[in-house]
């Protein structure tokens, strides 16, 4: 029987993992289909039951329901309990399970750039739930460090004492401290949607500073380049946009799904497609 996988969100209409993950299902020779479901607030107790009444094989959650939709769900994974919100629903014959892929996803695409995590001195700018995947993805690989420097700097601070108890020293500092410090970086990324379409001539921090053959990495894939990733190509550092972090969170879903981890080339094949169109 054709299984049936699907997004709550809302809004979803611009959403590419249909598109996204029908592709997959097609390399794989997977009969499925996944549909975006727009899912008001008052809306997501039900949309979950409906998960186990209508028998769908999995979800994935996103804006703005990753953090409410916890309480509705059987189980949480570790990771997503560390990062503090879902973004994948597996069900298993009415069980079930929530995890998130975003943070592993970030990973898998950063190192594509970056031959280890180990001796990096990390910067992240912003101290949302983004940034709160990512960081409690990195501190997994123990970097040398990690700090966290955002507009509203106590956010920063409260992010920063979730992993006190971790291997790796993750502080916080405040934008203008870390834009005078910024050689002391190897890799440096936007978690913030500062630089996002319309707004593309936003910068979340300059980068007089860089240290040439640094990385720097966005998680804002609209548009491909921002004026972040601009600037530091200019500057002669590595550069990384959103895309890869996309694609492979679909990929990580995908996995706790059916157990295969698919092709992530046809998938990322498509995303540039769409976002190519929509310019
Ligand atoms: P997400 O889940 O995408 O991380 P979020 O939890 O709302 O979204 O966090 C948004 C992050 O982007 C925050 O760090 C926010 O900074 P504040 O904590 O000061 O609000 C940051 N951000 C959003 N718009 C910003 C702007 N115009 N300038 C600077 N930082 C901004």
């Amino acid at each position: 029987m054709k299984k049936v996988f699907g997004l709550l969100g809302s809004p979803v209409g611009h959403s590419m993992s249909p598109v996204m993950h029908k592709t997959a299902y097609k390399r794989m020779n997977l009969e499925a289909t996944y549909e975006a479901f727009d899912v008001a607030p008052d809306q997501l107790e039900n949309a979950v039951k409906g998960i186990r009444a209508l028998g769908i094989s999995g979800c994935n959650v996103t804006i703005p329901h990753k953090v409410e939709v916890m309480k509705y769900l059987d189980e949480i994974d570790e990771e997503a309990r560390q990062i503090g919100a879902v973004n994948t629903i597996v069900n298993v014959d009415g069980y079930l399970k929530g995890f998130n892929t975003d943070g592993r996803g970030y990973i898998q695409s950063l190192l594509t750039v970056a031959q280890n995590l180990l001796d990096q001195s990390i910067l992240v700018i912003g101290a949302g739930g983004a940034a709160r995947a990512v960081i409690a993805a990195l501190a997994a690989h123990q970097p040398h460090k990690i700090v966290i420097a955002n507009r509203t700097e106590e956010k920063a601070q409260t992010l920063a004492d979730m992993f006190s108890d971790t291997k790796t020293s993750v502080q916080a500092s405040t934008i203008s401290k870390v834009e005078e410090q910024l050689e002391d970086f190897s890799i440096i990324i936007n978690t913030t949607s500062v630089g996002m379409s319309p707004h593309v001539s936003d910068q979340p921090i300059s980068l007089e500073n860089l240290a040439a053959g640094s990385i720097v990495s966005d998680l804002i894939y609209n548009p491909l380049e921002t004026t972040l990733l601009k600037e530091a190509k200019e500057k002669k550092a590595h550069t990384l946009n959103g895309v890869g972090m996309f694609v492979q969170q679909g990929a990580l879903s995908i996995e706790h799904w059916t157990g295969h981890y698919p092709d992530v080339l046809p998938m990322q094949e498509v995303v540039l497609d769409q976002l190519n169109k929509s310019k």
